[in-house]
Parts: C-alpha cells; sequence; structure tokens
C-alpha cells in the first residue's frame, strides 16, 4: 500500500505522507502542504477533514459498527454500566473491581452543589431551557472551584472530572425543578448514579419515591450509548474551545450548548414534538414524510432520521428500539407515539429519497418515546443527552492534551472586497 500521496500542482509535485489508522482508514497528512506550495485545503463542514487521531471511539458508517476503545456499543449495552464506559472512555481500559469501586465511590461524593447555586437558579426565568441553564451552570462551576482549573495539573483534572460528572445530574435536575416551581432535592449518595437522578429529577421532599428498577435501568442504558460518538459537533467544540487551554469545565460549557442545536442533541426533544404534532393533527404517516421530502429551504425534515457518518444504520438505533419496545411492555404502557415513530420508519425506509441518500433512524429517533413514558418533559430530553455524552467530551478533551497539541484554528479563503478607500459618511 502506498505510503505517501503526490499532489501535482503548478508544475510542482510535492509527497504527502498518507497515515493509516489500527481499523484501515487512511487519510493525507496535509501538514506542510501550505509551507511547500502556498496552498490550504478548502472543506466546509469538515465532511473529509480529520482533526485529530483518536483511539477512543471508532465508527464504520457504512457498516453501523460503534465501538468504545475496541468494544462494541452492542456488548457494553448489554454487560456494561455508565460510570463504567466512563471510566472506560476516559482512561482506555475496562477498570479493575477495585478500582471501578473507587471510581464510583468518588462520583457518589461529589453530587452535592454549593449551596449558592440555589440562587444562581433562582435568577433564571422560569421557563429557562434546562440546556441554557446547564451551559451557564457548567461555566459556573469554574468560579466555585478556582482551585482546580489547571488543564495539565493532574490531580486538578481528575477532580474537577469527578465534580463534574458527579454534578451534571444535579445541575440538570436544579434547572427542572426551578421550571415547575418544585423544591431543589439534595443528591442521596446512597442511591446509583441514575437512581440519584430519578430521585433528584422525581422526588419531592414531601414523600419518599420509589426508583423503578425497568427505568433505573433503561436510563442507564441510554446513558452508555449517548457516551462518546468520536469527532461530532459537541465533541470538536470541546476540542476547539479546551485547545485554547482553558479549564474543562469552560470547555464542556460549550459543549452543552453546541449539543443544544436541533441538528444534534436537540433532536430528541424535536422528534417527540414532531411525533406529536403528527398525532395530535391527526396527520398520517405518509402524508408527514411527503412532507419532509420537500425541497423548500424552510422545510421540516424528519427528525432523528440521516447522520454524517452512518450511511447504513445507527448501532444504537437498533439497541434504543428494542429497549423501547422492552421498556413500555414492563411498564405496561401503550404508546400512540411509539406507533407513530414505528409507522414513519416503515415508510422512510421504503421511499426513494430517503433509500437513495441512505437517511436512516439515529439514536435520536426512539429515546424521547422512552424518555417521555418515564414522565420526563421534552425541554429535559436533550439535559439527559449531555450527561451520557459527559465522560466522551472529557475523553477527547484529556486525549487532546495529551496529545501535546496546537490552538485549534482553521484558515479560511477570503471571499470578500478588495482594499478600497473610506467614504465620508456625507459621501455614501
Ligand atoms: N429528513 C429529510 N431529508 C433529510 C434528512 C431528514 N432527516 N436528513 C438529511 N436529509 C437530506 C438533505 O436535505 C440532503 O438532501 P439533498 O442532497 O437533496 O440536498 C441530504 O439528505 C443530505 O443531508 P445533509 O444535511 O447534507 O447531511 P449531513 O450529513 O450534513 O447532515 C444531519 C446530517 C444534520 C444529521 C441531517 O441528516 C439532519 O438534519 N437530520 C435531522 C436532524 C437529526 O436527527 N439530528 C440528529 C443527528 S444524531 C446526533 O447528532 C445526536
Amino acid at each position: 500500500m502506498a505510503k505517501t500521496a503526490e499532489l501535482r500542482f503548478d508544475g510542482q509535485t510535492i509527497e504527502l505522507p498518507i497515515i493509516e489508522g489500527s481499523e484501515g482508514e487512511r487519510a493525507i497528512d496535509i501538514g506542510a502542504l501550505r509551507s511547500k506550495t502556498g496552498l490550504i485545503t478548502l472543506d466546509p463542514g469538515y465532511v473529509n477533514t480529520g482533526s485529530c487521531t483518536s483511539a477512543i471511539t471508532f465508527i464504520d458508517g457504512e457498516e453501523g459498527i460503534l465501538r468504545y476503545r475496541g468494544y462494541p456499543i452492542e456488548e457494553l449495552a448489554e454487560k456494561s454500566t455508565f460510570l463504567e464506559c466512563a471510566y472506560l472512555l476516559m482512561y482506555g481500559e475496562l477498570p479493575k473491581r477495585e478500582v471501578l469501586h473507587a471510581f464510583v465511590d468518588s462520583i457518589r461524593r461529589h453530587t452535592m452543589l454549593h449551596e449558592d447555586f440555589r440562587g444562581f437558579f433562582k435568577a433564571l426565568p422560569k421557563d429557562a431551557h434546562p440546556m441554557a441553564a446547564c451551559a451557564a451552570a457548567v461555566g459556573a462551576l469554574a468560579t466555585f472551584y478556582p482551585d482546580s482549573l489547571d488543564p495539565v495539573d493532574e490531580r486538578q483534572l481528575e477532580i474537577s472530572t469527578h465534580r463534574l460528572i458527579a454534578k451534571l445530574p444535579t445541575l440538570a435536575t436544579y434547572a427542572y425543578k426551578h421550571s415547575i416551581g418544585q423544591p431543589f432535592m439534595y443528591p442521596d449518595n446512597r442511591l446509583s448514579y441514575v437512581g440519584n437522578f430519578l430521585h433528584m429529577m422525581f422526588g419531592t421532599p414531601c414523600e419518599d419515591f420509589e426508583i423503578d428498577p425497568v427505568v433505573r435501568k433503561a436510563i442507564d442504558l441510554l446513558l452508555i450509548l449517548h457516551a462518546d460518538h468520536e469527532q461530532n459537533c459537541s465533541a470538536s467544540t470541546v476540542r476547539l474551545v479546551g485547545s485554547s487551554n482553558v479549564n474543562l469545565f469552560a470547555s464542556v460549557s460549550s459543549g452543552i450548548t453546541a449539543l443544544w442545536g436541533p441538528r444534534h442533541g436537540g433532536a430528541n426533544q424535536d422528534v417527540i414534538e414532531m411525533l406529536t404534532a403528527i398525532r395530535d393533527e391527526g396527520l398520517s404517516g405518509k402524508e408527514f414524510v411527503e412532507r419532509a421530502k420537500s425541497r423548500e429551504a424552510d422545510a421540516a425534515r424528519l427528525t432523528g432520521f440521516g447522520h454524517r457518518v452512518y450511511k447504513n444504520h445507527d448501532p444504537r438505533a437498533t439497541v434504543i428500539k428494542k429497549a423501547c419496545f422492552e421498556v413500555l411492555e414492563k411498564m405496561g404502557i401503550h404508546s400512540k407515539l411509539l406507533e407513530i415513530a414505528v409507522e414513519l420508519e416503515e415508510i422512510a425506509l421504503k421511499d426513494e429519497y430517503f433509500v437513495e441518500r441512505k437517511l436512516y433512524p439515529n439514536v435520536d429517533f426512539y429515546s424521547g418515546v422512552i424518555y417521555s413514558a418515564i414522565g420526563t418533559p421534552p425541554n429535559m430530553f436533550t439535559a439527559m443527552f449531555a450527561i451520557g455524552r459527559l465522560p466522551g467530551w472529557i475523553a477527547q478533551w484529556m486525549e487532546m492534551h495529551d496529545d501535546k497539541h496546537k490552538i485549534g484554528r482553521p484558515r479560511q479563503v477570503y471571499v470578500g472586497e478588495n482594499q478600497r478607500d473610506y467614504v465620508e459618511l456625507e459621501d455614501r
């Protein structure tokens, strides 16, 4: 296999090294391109651009494969837990029993927020979107923990990592409680990670809240499935922001903001709103799919369908769809929204428009059906995605720092006005 690629330009031929990944993916290393030719590359949306080498997550979009540190997502979904996957993603190996125990214990002990955070949330409007509140609150963690902001100090990094993973569920549920006017619930460190989240989200100080093991397991599964997805929009944002050597809290806050968008994690809220609208307006699945094919610029897409990388199927969607049926059956829930989702999927998968463009259900298509079945309001769906994605962001951020990175700074091709003289106000 050739180890270099040749580029001919302006009568000159230059050789560019080929980098090969451990799964055979190949890339042209263009690091010397500009210095040798004066050229840069142009790739809006980074459709063909690798921004780094990474040993964390492998995706084969053509085959529908997703692995964390080499372990297939289907196996992790069946056998692992979210905190174990978090450890795996961040530190590279499955932990031994005592290491896992110490990690889980440390996360358990950092769940509480500084009491002044109550004032922080109370200052927000009642209808503040939880993603806006979470991004702001995670950024604000830097103001509460100025002792752990150095991105290259190992001990400071460890403590801020554990604080973040432990506190994000508390922050997200505070945002929710504030929006519905209920008292904030203190974490209960006797509970599991997900159990504690459910307790803070659905419990009240007035009565005991019983955690349904089916729900706890389903949420843990969803967190595992969301835990990392290599160089997606939010992970790339976390890397880019972090490349300035700003602290982890600030970097993750930017990731939460990126995830909020409806073309990224915000799609899970949009899917449930789409399914609800179809139900309430009495539309047929066929009618809606026809609408989603419109080429008008403002036409609604079939949200929860399509992915930049997966062009066969999204393995996470397959696991979630199965879990969706199991959870609803165990809870004795008949969901009209699930019926509509299945109908839309069946129609779209046979439709030439979707087949031609290789558009399949993505991770967000069925997750909202589970979230709403357990009573989660749609505006919290993306916040739950953020809790799941957090270890992935941290792992990507840590890997970038280990790589002795440069600051992220893309170039551009300028297409604006050439130099011109300033025109005085009265002459314009
Ligand atoms: N419904 C209808 N048409 C679609 C859809 C959709 N869900 N997704 C893509 N298309 C069409 C586009 O209109 C385009 O058609 P064209 O070639 O005729 O112009 C073609 O398929 C390719 O779409 P792009 O937007 O160019 O594909 P890209 O890889 O840039 O985008 C994305 C991927 C953003 C996920 C897109 O498929 C989409 O908007 N899906 C709906 C939103 C969604 O579910 N997002 C969650 C993604 S998963 C995640 O981030 C967690």
